[in-house]
């Protein structure tokens, strides 16, 4: 399952035709997925009825085999809003959880004419599996594999960051905490790259950080005070310790004495920065509360952001096919 082709994802005129990474994504592709959004967002927040009919008597499947609130309820709310039909199926309630393989169960889906998946999976690569054995007309968008990649997440955290701080150029962003277990790390720091911000910069403990950080083209702190100094952006992330083996951390109390986002720890950063987080977010662990509901903070601005980017990559996918089969 660990074989990832970054161009995969794109068709013959190079427009998305599934969604697995932001690797293989340049700076204008990542730009055009943000001006869809913009104009979504709309949509979803002002108008009486939140829905365009873009794609209507589409079918939209959400193949959730690890648990997840946020990504699969934007993502449904994502494919309602552009009237198509969704189904959610949970790993609990599906066959595999009866030995049936994933291939089989992703055919026996796909033979219902379905247009499109969005996976999550436990395992790295199993959305580019999936992609490799769909039919020519159907997408698949990876909503989170393993601790590989996390596309979607990203681009919604890029497009909050564009809508506070309205350009990319010049901005300091620093990624603070797990960063070896989050695949949301690893999506945010390439996208921020292809971007082209000043300086990405990750925080954390030497035990919560990849050996080679560096190659992924970020600068590494371990101390709150040196690596949070007149930033931008602050993305706290979530402490997964569901995906740790061994003792990694000394104790929570002492990760949040070290790593915590306080208010006093934030007066590091420019005063207008913004303060993000995936979530779910471990309220004393990662971050204090008087920080994540305080007037720094866009966590859940982010949430609903997540609509309008989903809105725009389901769009962008089901449109590029739409043009193939034209041509
Ligand atoms: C993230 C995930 O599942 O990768 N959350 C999310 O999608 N909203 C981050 C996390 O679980 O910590």
């Amino acid at each position: 399952m660990n074989e990832y082709n970054p161009n995969f994802q794109l068709d013959a005129n190079g427009q998305l035709r599934h969604f697995l990474s932001i690797e293989g994504l340049d700076r204008e592709m990542l730009t055009r997925i943000m001006d869809t959004a913009e104009s979504f967002a709309g949509v979803v927040a002002d108008q009486p009825v939140k829905k365009v009919p873009l794609l209507r008597g589409k079918t939209i499947v959400n193949l959730f085999f690890e648990n997840s609130t946020r990504t699969r309820t934007t993502f449904e709310l994502a494919a309602k809003r552009l009237s198509a039909d969704v189904l959610n199926i949970n790993i609990e309630t599906s066959a595999t959880a009866k030995g049936e393989s994933l291939l089989d169960t992703v055919r026996n889906i796909q033979a219902m004419h379905v247009d499109m998946f969005v996976i999550r999976h436990g395992e790295s690569g199993a959305p580019y599996f999936i992609a490799r054995h769909v039919e020519p007309h159907v997408s698949v968008i990876n909503a989170g594999d393993g601790r590989h990649s996390h596309p979607t997440q990203a681009m919604l955290d890029m497009f909050t960051i564009r809508r506070y701080k309205r350009t990319f150029e010049g901005l300091r962003v620093a990624i603070v905490g797990d960063i070896l277990h989050s695949r949301v790390a690893r999506s945010q720091i390439l996208a921020l790259n292809t971007l082209g911000v000043a300086q990405v910069r990750v925080i954390g403990p030497r035990t919560l950080l990849p050996v080679d950080a560096e190659s992924l083209g970020v600068r590494v702190f371990h101390k709150m005070d040196e690596g949070l100094q007149d930033v931008d952006v602050v993305i706290m992330l979530r402490l997964q310790k569901e995906r740790m083996r061994g003792a990694m951390l000394p104790s929570e109390h002492e990760y949040f004495s070290c790593f915590g986002l306080t208010r006093e720890r934030l007066r590091f950063a420019r005063p207008d920065a913004i303060v993000m987080h995936p979530g779910p977010i471990n309220r004393g662990v990662e971050i204090e509360s008087r920080v994540a509901d305080g007037d720094s903070s866009v966590i859940l601005q982010q949430v609903g952001y997540g609509i309008a980017i989903r809105m725009a990559i389901m769009t962008m996918a089901m449109h590029s096919k739409a043009r193939s089969k034209a041509s």
